[in-house]
């Protein structure tokens, strides 16, 4: 569990969970400065982590920019709502989960026009009626959705939106918070305006701020759009550009932690490489899991490989408290559900977290239901590993 260990005296849980992740030990040790926001050093690595991620991105400077904006993702997320839509403009929500509703939400109290499709949570976007509402409501200006809507773990088909957005001249904007850095994204195929994710999530750096990364055309196309100060894209662009700093007090630790998170992923050989961890996390998981005689939520051929869904057992003596409790005196952390309609509890496969880890993760799941006494039936679909979206 090569740099994941703790430090003496220590023990952190690992946590299973969509954020905070765990984090390894050089990330935080990144952390140990003290850096001036006006310092070259410190600008210099603003710099970098700049460049950084627009290649990660697949995308070149001349037409593409990062901006970073202190926060956790939701700031990030509520920066390009606030301040990508005109004035007049509509916006249109994609919604399959709780995140796509917060962007509507996001938009509701910034009082924009918006107008939403929402879709069974189990269930893709139906790319036919997106496109008839774009073309038949022709007030829409700008389109979003989530990538990977992290409620469930299902992967939402952002190409092919993106295409759609494109056709009727919408920009178009993905909160790709749970997926950018592990799942390759070609911003510029996709038709990418505006891509939001934070530093916790899979570059494995520490929380703090988020950032995104915006199409240079349409963020220059912004001035005069934005409804908050600290909030400001454009406003927090130009400041980075005018003098490489931020506007208000930087994250400076997290930016210093976020450097190593990168030259971390890098010398895992990149997206591919973490996607490959994950993609093995996510087998041994969900292959352990179905052997005990768990189910998931979700469909194998919408399942991503960063975070899974699974339904209570049914059984009266499983309690999801009494499960998460005795999995964290174990010292391993699981989330609870987010599925509206469906008992669920959700594991996660991001973070510095291995196969031998996810091993440990079930052995202590098959040790916790015989103490509850909880009885699940095998089914024959255990033994197969299941297909995931990419
Ligand atoms: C898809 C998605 N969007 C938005 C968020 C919100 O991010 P934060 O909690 O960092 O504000 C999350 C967090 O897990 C997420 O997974």
């Amino acid at each position: 569990m090569k740099g994941r260990r703790r430090i003496a005296g220590w023990k952190d849980k690992i946590l299973f969970t969509p954020g905070p992740l765990t984090t390894s030990q050089t990330v935080k040790q990144a952390m140990l400065r003290d850096l001036g926001s006006r310092d070259v050093e410190f600008i210099g690595l603003v710099k970098d982590i700049r460049n950084k991620l627009l290649e990660l991105g697949q995308v070149s400077p001349d037409q593409y920019t990062t901006v970073l904006m202190q926060g956790s993702g939701t700031f990030g997320l509520e920066a390009v709502v606030s301040s990508t839509v005109p004035p007049d403009g509509r916006l249109l929500v994609i919604v399959n989960g709780a995140y796509g509703r917060r962007l509507a939400a996001i938009a509701s109290v910034l009082r924009i026009d918006t107008a939403t499709l929402e879709y069974a949570e189990n269930t893709t976007p139906d790319l036919r009626e997106i496109a008839d509402t774009l073309k038949t409501d022709g007030k829409i200006t700008n389109v979003s959705v989530v990538h990977c809507e992290t409620t469930t773990g299902i992967v939402n088909p952002i190409r092919e939106i993106g295409e759609i957005a494109a056709k009727y001249g919408a920009k178009y904007f993905v909160d790709a918070m749970s997926s950018f850095g592990a799942v390759p994204i070609d911003l510029a195929e996709c038709k990418i305006d505006y891509l939001v994710s934070s530093a916790n999530k899979c570059i494995e750096g520490v929380p703090g701020f988020s950032f995104i990364l915006c199409r240079l055309n349409s963020l220059k196309e912004t001035a005069g759009y934005a409804r908050s100060v600290s909030l400001d894209l454009l406003g927090q662009y130009q400041g980075l550009e005018k003098n490489g700093q931020f506007r208000f007090t930087p994250p400076t630790h997290a930016l210093a932690a976020f450097r190593q998170a990168l030259a971390e992923l890098e010398a895992e050989g990149g997206v591919g490489g973490r996607a490959e961890r994950y993609r093995r996390n996510y087998e041994t998981l969900v292959g352990g899991m179905r052997r005990m005689g768990f189910t998931e939520y979700l469909k194998p051929e919408d399942q991503g490989y960063i975070i899974t869904s699974f339904l209570y057992p049914d059984d009266p003596n499983f309690s999801f408290e009494k499960f998460y409790e005795s999995l964290n005196q174990k010292d391993y952390v699981i989330y609870p559900g987010k599925v509206s309609d469906a008992d669920c509890f959700r594991i996660g496969n991001i973070g510095r977290i291995f196969e031998a880890d996810v091993k440990a993760l079930l052995a202590a799941i098959a040790e916790t239901i015989t103490e509850m006494g909880v009885k699940l039936k095998y089914t024959l679909q255990g033994s197969k590993f299941p297909r995931v979206r990419s």
